[in-house]
C-alpha cells in the first residue's frame, strides 16, 4: 500500500489557489472566490498523489509548465463539479413530454443539445423522453471534463444512479450488468445511436454544433459564471437555436441580460423569438 499522508499534509496557499482560479476563470468561466480555497484544494489531493508532487507550490509550477499540459486537463476535471442526475428538474422533461413532443411532427428530426452534460443522465434523459414519441431525434451533449465524458460515452451506471428512475424505463432502454458483485444498469444502443457526446467548452469563442437546434439544456452550468460571463455565454448558445426552439436553464438560474430574444413559458424554460 502506498503511504499517501506525505500529499494530505500539503497545504495550498493564496498565491497558488489565485494563479489557478484566475486561470480557471479566464479560459473557462467557472469563478472561483477565495472561500474556495479549501474545496479547491481538497480537490486536488487526488492530483498530487497522481503525480507524486508532495507541495502544492511544485504542483501549480509543473501544471502551468509545458511539461504539465495533460496534467492541466486532470486539474480542470477535478475543479469542475459534475452533479446530476437522471430527470434532473423533472418539470423539464414533463413539459416536453406533454407540453412539446405531444403534438410534434413525425416526419421533422428534433435537434438537441445537452450544454454541459457532465456524465450523461441529462442526454439519456432527453433520449427517454423523446422515444416514448416515437419522433426523430438527435442530440449533441457536450461538456468541458473529459473525465465525464468518458463516463457519458460508456453509458454504465450504479443501480443508486438508477433508483428514482421508473422500472419500465430501466428495463426498456438499459442492460443489467453484474461487475464485481454489485449491480449496474448499461445504456442500450437504442439510445446510445442518437447522442454525440464531445469536449465543448462554453467560454470559447465558437461552438461546434449545428446552428438550428430545436431544444437546448444548459443547465446548472450558468450558476458557476460570473454575470458578464452568463450573459456571454448566453447570447452565444442561443445563436444555436431555431426561431421557436427551446431554452431550458437550472431552476436556480436566472436570465438577467434582458435583450436577448427569448420569451419565458414556464420556471427556466423559454422560446426563441
Ligand atoms: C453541475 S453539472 C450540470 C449537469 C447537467 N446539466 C444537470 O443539470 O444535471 C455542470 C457541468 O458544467 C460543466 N461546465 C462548467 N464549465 C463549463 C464550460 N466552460 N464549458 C463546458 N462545460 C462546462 C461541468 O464540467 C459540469 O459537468
Amino acid at each position: 500500500m502506498v503511504d499517501k499522508t506525505k500529499y494530505y499534509k500539503a497545504k495550498l496557499k493564496e498565491p497558488d489557489f489565485l494563479r489557478i482560479a484566475r486561470f480557471i476563470e479566464k479560459n473557462y468561466g467557472i469563478r472561483l472566490p477565495l472561500t474556495k480555497i479549501i474545496m479547491v484544494q481538497n480537490r486536488l489531493y487526488k492530483r498530487l498523489v497522481a503525480t507524486d508532487i508532495t507541495s502544492f507550490e511544485e504542483y501549480v509550477k509543473f501544471v502551468f509548465s509545458p511539461a504539465g499540459k495533460l496534467e492541466l486537463e486532470a486539474m480542470v476535471d477535478e475543479i469542475t463539479t459534475n452533479k446530476t442526475e437522471f430527470f434532473r428538474e423533472k418539470a423539464h422533461f414533463e413539459y416536453l413530454d406533454k407540453k412539446f413532443f405531444h403534438s410534434a411532427p413525425r416526419d421533422k428530426v428534433f435537434k438537441i443539445w445537452s450544454a454541459g452534460c457532465s456524465t450523461g443522465e441529462e442526454a439519456y434523459s432527453l433520449a427517454i423522453t423523446a422515444e416514448k414519441h416515437r419522433i426523430k431525434y438527435s442530440i449533441v451533449a457536450t461538456d468541458l471534463s473529459v473525465k465525464s465524458l468518458e463516463v457519458a460515452k460508456k453509458g454504465l451506471y450504479p443501480q443508486m444512479a438508477l433508483t428514482h428512475v421508473p422500472g419500465e424505463i430501466i428495463s426498456k432502454f438499459f442492460e443489467k450488468k453484474y461487475i464485481d458483485e454489485k449491480i449496474f444498469y448499461q445504456v442500450k444502443n437504442l439510445l446510445k445511436n442518437h447522442i454525440k457526446f464531445y469536449k465543448l467548452n462554453l467560454k470559447s469563442s465558437s461552438f461546434n454544433v449545428p446552428f438550428d437546434l430545436d431544444i437546448i439544456f444548459l443547465r446548472n452550468v450558468l450558476i458557476y459564471f460570473s454575470m458578464e460571463t452568463q450573459s456571454q455565454v448566453l447570447a452565444h448558445v442561443i445563436e444555436h437555436l431555431s426561431p421557436g426552439g427551446l431554452l431550458f436553464i437550472g431552476f436556480s438560474e436566472t436570465i438577467y441580460k434582458r435583450d436577448l430574444p427569448l420569451k419565458r413559458l414556464g420556471p427556466s424554460i423559454y422560446k426563441k423569438i
